[in-house]
Order: structure tokens, then sequence, then C-alpha cells
């Protein structure tokens, strides 16, 4: 899919397809990193500081992510990250399906020119709109897809998402195995590095 309306290169701009977004949202938050990232971590929704900022994952669960990614050896600025919807919704709530569809073709066109190695999909949101299925995340963390992504075949890894680390510490081991995992996947590590399925409503964080 190419060419949605709106979309400047990777950059949506002016998108009013969600009325209850355009009115919950501050601005757009749009994908950040390598426009040729091999890893390409997509979350959920903005959250409050996301949407303050204009960059997605830059509150607590992005502390999470980017530290995550430090211990690996791998700085944020080389992978992509992203989002299924770039506007806020409104108190944290879960995106819509019809949300969800409005902004696909923003996430189908920027997987497409981003082409990644592999996508990673944090927490429940992002996997189950991918993999068009239900997903129990904590169980399917670390497991590997091959999915059609406008009509290109993906390869897509699930992950808990950072957030949940943060209300239950027995998600810590679950997500760094993900982690290590897409990682070694998409072969990004550098030098250095080390080492509940309640996965709504982690905008928040
Ligand atoms: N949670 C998400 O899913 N995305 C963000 O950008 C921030 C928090």
């Amino acid at each position: 899919m190419d060419d949605p309306d709106a979309m400047d290169g990777l950059e949506v701009t002016g998108c009013e397809r969600c009325p209850a977004l355009v009115e919950s949202r501050s601005q757009i938050v749009n994908g950040v990193g390598e426009p040729d990232a091999e890893l390409l971590f997509v979350g959920e929704a903005p959250g409050a500081q996301e949407d303050r900022e204009g960059e997605p994952f830059v509150g607590r669960s992005g502390d999470v992510l980017t530290e995550a990614l430090g211990e690996r050896g791998v700085a944020r600025e080389e992978i992509r990250i992203t989002n299924c919807v770039r506007c806020r919704p409104p108190e944290n709530r879960d995106p819509h399906v019809e949300e969800l569809e409005n902004c696909r073709p923003y996430l189908e066109c920027e997987i497409d020119r981003v082409d990644p190695d592999l996508i990673v999909t944090l927490g429940k949101v992002p996997s189950e709109h991918l993999l068009d299925r239900s997903v129990a995340v904590t169980k399917e963390a670390g497991s590997v897809h091959d999915v059609r992504i406008a009509d290109t075949s993906r390869r897509l890894l699930v992950s808990v998402h950072p957030a949940a680390t943060l209300y239950d510490r027995s998600q810590e081991e679950t997500f760094a195995a993900a982690l290590d995992e897409a990682v070694s996947l998409a072969g990004v590590r550098s030098e250095g590095g080390g080492g509940g399925d309640d996965q709504s409503r982690l905008g928040e964080f």
C-alpha cells in the first residue's frame, strides 16, 4: 500500500480521519528512527507524553524500551519505532477498530518504505492488529510469524509491551527474552550489550 493521502515520506500531516482523535490529540505522533531500519517496533498509540513531545515511546514505557535496547548494544536511533495509531486516544483508551483501520494505510506505507527485516509488536493491540487474530501476548511473546502485510510477506515477532514490566515484574524476563530474540534475528547488535496478560491501556505509561 502506498500513498495514503496526507503521507509525506514517512510522515503523516493533517489527517482528520478519526474525529474523536482529532479532538483528543495535540499533534500527530509519527514514527521515529532510521528510515531503513532492520528492526521496526510497533506500539499501540501515543500516550500523554508522546502526545506532548510528538515522538513515540518517550514516556516511562519508552524509557524501558530504550534502556533494554541499550543493554543489548542497540541505540534507539538505529531502529525505527512507530504506533498502530498516530493520535492519542482520549484518556488513553484502546484505539477503536475503525481508528486502527483508518490509520492502517499509514502503518502499511511506513512498513513498505522502511522494509525492515523484523517487525516487533509491542503488546496485545499491535500483535492482534498485524496478525489479524486474538493473541495471548504473554504466552506468545518471543514467537516469530510470517505475515502478509500489504501484499508482502513480513517476519513478525510478538513481544509484551514494555509498560507491562512496570506493573508486573514477572514480565521483565518475558520482555527481555523477546528483545534478545529480536536483536539476534534482525542482526542489529552492535558492540557492548548485556544483557498477567493485561496489555490494554498501556498508553498511560
Ligand atoms: N505506548 C504505546 O503503545 N506507544 C507509545 O508511543 C507510548 C506508549
